[in-house]
């Protein structure tokens, strides 16, 4: 692939990070892209870790984390790295163990039922005990390309309470909504633990080196829009209006969140993480053109052919013209996700840029 950034430094010598300037609104010479999930199981080097290590000590062993993080940096020309770890870290350090099962996903021993569950939570100085994600970070960065950013992350209260309180994935989320309408006092208290810890692992983070903060709360969007502002946004609104201030630009990503977008971008955030059931044009009318997106594209796509691979990366990419975009996923890569494919989709962005770039 032939493609030269303009300018690797600016003129003031910071280096010239598309990812971060999308984020101000800035014109850009490619729009930046990035992939969730984009270090895993599609990929060959990672599938070998993992036939000696499991995803947690992958991710509690600094040194394998910040391979791992590499692997896609690496195979591709990505604009940013993203910190291998996973939103239910956390719980570990607030005393809640689990694990993950093989085909089955998270599994947790004892979820979070009465409100005595979330008293006993060990919320003081968790943050200290994800040590081990802030020594990845700085290993990571220490090796990145300055042009290609860091993103660290963390999971919205919302999304990390859903998994405390149901045990492991579900699907109708009914565990959680029960406690939330019935035990609606014990869920706000446990919403403001997960928010303190959150906001405080999430500055960690940031001191160690990333620059971007993505703030998953993937399962927000089988709220009512009620329950949203009601149960979750005053949680979502402390952490992401904290790592506002400290000067850090966020991504605030949910799915099935078409219904609700005009509340999470009132909740917070830089950038707002789109799924693929939105129409790029229909949220930008009802939000404005300066809001900031990322995302869009169904990760379904990625398993067809070239051909439908390139048509649907130019036909989100004709629709961003002159509006800030971070190209990326609508939720995560999936683990069948051909190589090929997401070399094609790249390499489709950067051939966008350079026939459509201002001169
Ligand atoms: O994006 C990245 O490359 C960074 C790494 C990352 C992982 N998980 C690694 C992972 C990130 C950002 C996450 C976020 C995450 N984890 C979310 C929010 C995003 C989303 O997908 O909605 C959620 C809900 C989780 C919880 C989680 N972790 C589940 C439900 C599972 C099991 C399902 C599955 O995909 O296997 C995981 C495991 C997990 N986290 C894997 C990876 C690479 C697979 C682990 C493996 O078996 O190797």
């Amino acid at each position: 692939m032939v493609y030269h950034r303009e300018t690797v430094m600016t003129t003031d010598r910071q280096p010239y990070l598309r990812i971060m300037r999308a984020c101000e609104g800035l014109p850009v010479d490619s729009t930046p892209v990035w992939f969730m999930r984009q270090a895993g199981r599609y990929m060959e080097e990672y599938r070998r870790l993992r036939e000696r290590y499991s995803m947690l000590e992958l991710c509690r062993t600094p040194e394998l984390a910040a391979e791992v993080t590499l692997q896609p940096i690496k195979r591709f020309d990505l604009d940013a790295a993203i910190i291998f770890a996973d939103i239910l870290l956390p719980l570990g350090a607030l005393g809640v163990p689990f694990h993950f099962a093989k085909g089955e996903g998270p599994v947790l021993e004892k979820p979070v039922r009465e409100p005595g569950d979330v008293e006993r939570l060990e919320t003081v100085d968790a943050e200290e005990r994800l040590a081990f994600v802030y020594k990845a970070i700085e290993l990571v960065r220490g090796s990145l390309e300055p042009d290609v950013a860091l993103i660290g992350f963390a999971g919205a209260p919302f999304t990390v309470a859903s998994y405390l309180i149901e045990g492991g994935h579900s699907r109708h989320f009914v565990q959680t909504k029960l406690f939330m309408y019935e035990q609606p006092e014990a869920w706000h208290a446990l919403m403001s633990k997960l928010s303190d810890v959150t906001l405080r692992y999430l500055l960690r983070q940031a001191k160690a080196g990333a620059q971007l903060i993505q703030l998953f709360d993937s399962w927000v969007g089988i709220l009512t829009r009620h329950d949203y502002v009601e149960y979750v946004m005053p949680y979502s609104a402390r952490i992401l209006q904290g790592i506002q201030q400290s000067g850090i630009p966020t991504v605030h990503f949910g799915t099935g969140t078409g219904s609700m977008l005009d509340l999470m971008k009132r909740t917070g955030g830089t950038v707002l993480g789109v799924d693929w059931r939105v129409d790029l044009n229909d949220v930008w009318a009802s939000l404005g053109d300066k809001t900031p997106l990322q995302g869009n594209l169904d990760p379904v796509v990625l398993l067809g052919s070239a051909n439908s691979v390139q048509q649907a990366v130019l036909r989100i990419l004709d629709q961003t013209r002159g509006r800030p975009h971070i190209f990326n996923l609508g939720h995560g890569i999936l683990p069948e996700t051909p190589l090929e494919n997401v070399e094609i989709a790249i390499q489709q962005v950067r051939k966008w840029a350079e026939t459509n770039r201002e001169r």
